[in-house]
C-alpha cells in the first residue's frame, strides 16, 4: 500500500464519501494489480501472516502441484496442500523459522512424475518478519535436459572408450594368435610332440584370456549408465566413513591425512555408494602418487551456492602435458595401471550435476576439486515495500 493510502486511511473520519470512493477505488485496483502480477509468473506462490495462516494464493499453484481449491478461510497454508511431504517440510520450515530454498520433490501425478523446487521465505518488513512466501516451480523439463546433456556427454565417452578399447585388445589377441601359430607349426612339423613347450605356450594364451576378459569387463563398467539412486544426504558423514576407512592403510604408507569439514553443510543429492567409489578413486590415485608417505588433505566447504570438495596429495605430481589426458579412458602412467579410475570418477560427479577439475604441479602435489550445487541458504529476503516506486514485493 502506497503512503499516500497509508496516510488517508488514518484521517478516514474526515473525508467525504467521494473522497471514500476514491480511496476504495484505488485500494481495488493495487489489489487487482497485485492478483494479476503473481497469476502471471510462471510459479506458485502462497502468501501468509505471522501465524503462517493463508493471505493470498495465486492461481498458477494450483496447476503447479495438487492443493485444495476451496476456501482458504483460515487455515494454515499446509493445510491445503495435499502432497504429505510436501506439507510436512513446508509445516517444519516455517515452524522452525527455516529460510530454505530450492528443496526437490518427485510427485507421481496422475501417472506422470513432476519434479518440484519448493522454497520457504520470510517476508520482513522494516526490519521484521512480516509473514512467509511458499514459492513452487515445476522444474520437470529442466531437469529431464539436464538428464538428456549428460546422456550426451555419455555418448561422446562413449566413442572414445570404443576406440580404446579396441587398441587395448589388439596386443592380447597379437599376442594369441602368435603362440597358436607356434603350436600350429610343431603340430604340423610331426615328430616327437614338446608337451612342455606346448603347455607354456597355453599358459600364455590363458593369460591373455584373462587380460582380455578384464578389459571388457572393466570397459563395460565404465560405459554402463550409472543407476544412481540420489538420496538428500549429509555429506560429512559419508567423508567420516570415508576417512575411517583408509585411516589404517595410509598409516602404514607413512601418509598424514589432513581433513577439515565445514560444520554446517547443507545437505545434497548423493548415491552414497558411486561417492565413496569416486572419492576412493581419487584417494587411491593420491596415495600411489605418494610413495615415499606425505599427507593426504581432505577439505569440504560450503562457497556460497556450491559444495567444494577437495582432495590433495603432496606426491609426484603430474606433467603438465599429461594433465589433459588424465581423464580419457585407458591413459595410465602405471604398469599395472588401468586408466579407467578417472573415467569412473569423471562420470559419477557428472551424474551428481558437479563439475571436476585438477591442479598440480611436478614435484609438489596435485589437488582435485569437486564442487556440487547446494541449496542457497543465503539472507536474501523477501519484503514487502511502502514505496509506490519500487512496487509491492521485490528483493532486497
Ligand atoms: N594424485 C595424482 N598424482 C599424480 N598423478 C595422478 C594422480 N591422479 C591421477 N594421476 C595420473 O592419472 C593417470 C590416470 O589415473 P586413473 O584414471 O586413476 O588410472 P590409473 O590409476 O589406473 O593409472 C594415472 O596413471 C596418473 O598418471
Ligand atoms: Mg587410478
Amino acid at each position: 500500500m502506497n503512503k499516500f493510502m497509508r496516510q488517508s486511511l488514518r484521517r478516514v473520519d474526515k473525508l467525504d464519501c467521494g473522497q471514500i470512493q476514491h480511496l476504495f477505488t484505488d485500494l481495488v485496483d493495487e489489489n487487482e494489480l497485485l492478483a494479476m502480477v503473481t497469476s502471471s509468473i510462471d510459479a506458485g506462490m502462497i502468501i501468509c501472516d505471522i501465524d503462517h495462516r493463508i493471505l493470498h494464493v495465486n492461481r498458477p499453484m494450483s496447476r503447479i502441484m495438487p492443493i485444495m481449491r476451496n476456501n482458504h478461510g483460515d487455515l494454515h497454508c499446509w493445510e491445503i496442500i495435499e502432497e504429505s511431504d510436501i506439507a510436512d517440510f513446508i509445516k517444519n520450515s516455517l515452524k522452525n523459522q527455516d529460510t530454505v530454498r530450492d528443496r526437490e520433490f518427485v510427485l507421481d501425478i496422475s501417472g506422470r512424475t513432476i519434479i518440484l523446487r519448493i522454497s520457504v521465505l520470510p517476508l520482513v518488513s522494516e526490519g521484521s518478519i512480516k509473514g512467509s512466501l511458499i514459492y513452487a516451480e515445476d522444474v520437470t523439463r529442466q531437469k529431464n535436459q539436464e538428464a538428456k546433456l549428460r546422456r550426451a556427454e555419455g555418448l561422446v565417452s562413449l566413442s572414445s572408450m570404443t576406440a580404446g578399447i579396441a587398441h587395448e585388445i589388439k596386443n592380447p589377441l597379437g599376442s594369441m594368435g602368435i603362440y597358436i601359430q607356434l603350436m600350429q607349426k610343431m603340430l604340423k612339423q610331426g615328430g616327437e610332440i614338446q608337451v612342455e613347450e606346448i603347455l607354456s605356450y597355453l599358459d600364455i594364451v590363458n593369460e591373455e584370456v584373462d587380460r582380455l576378459n578384464s578389459i571388457v569387463v572393466d570397459y563395460l563398467f565404465a560405459v554402463k549408465p550409472i543407476d544412481s539412486v540420489l538420496i538428500k544426504r549429509d555429506i560429512h558423514g559419508v567423508l567420516k566413513e570415508l576417512v575411517d576407512l583408509i585411516r589404517k592403510e595410509m598409516e602404514f604408507d607413512g601418509i598424514k591425512i589432513d581433513c577439515h569439514v565445514d560444520d554446517y553443510l547443507p545437505p545434497i543429492q548423493l548415491d552414497e555408494k558411486l561417492m565413496k567409489q569416486a572419492l576412493l578413486n581419487l584417494i587411491k590415485n593420491a596415495q600411489h602418487a605418494m610413495e615415499g608417505g606425505g599427507t593426504l588433505t581432505i577439505n569440504c566447504v560450503l562457497k556460497e551456492d556450491h559444495i567444494v570438495l577437495s582432495i590433495g596429495d603432496t606426491g609426484k605430481g603430474i606433467p603438465a602435458e599429461e594433465r589433459e589426458k588424465i581423464f580419457e579412458p585407458y591413459f595410465t602412467t602405471k604398469d599395472t595401471g588401468t586408466g579407467l579410475g578417472l573415467t569412473v570418477v569423471y562420470k559419477i560427479i557428472k551424474e551428481h550435476g558437479g563439475e571436476i577439475d585438477v591442479h598440480s604441479k611436478e614435484g609438489q602435489g596435485t589437488t582435485f576439486w569437486i564442487s556440487f550445487p547446494a541449496p542457497q541458504e543465503g539472507e536474501k529476503l523477501l519484503t514487502y515495500d511502502d514505496n509506490p516506486e519500487k512496487g509491492v514485493i521485490h528483493d532486497v
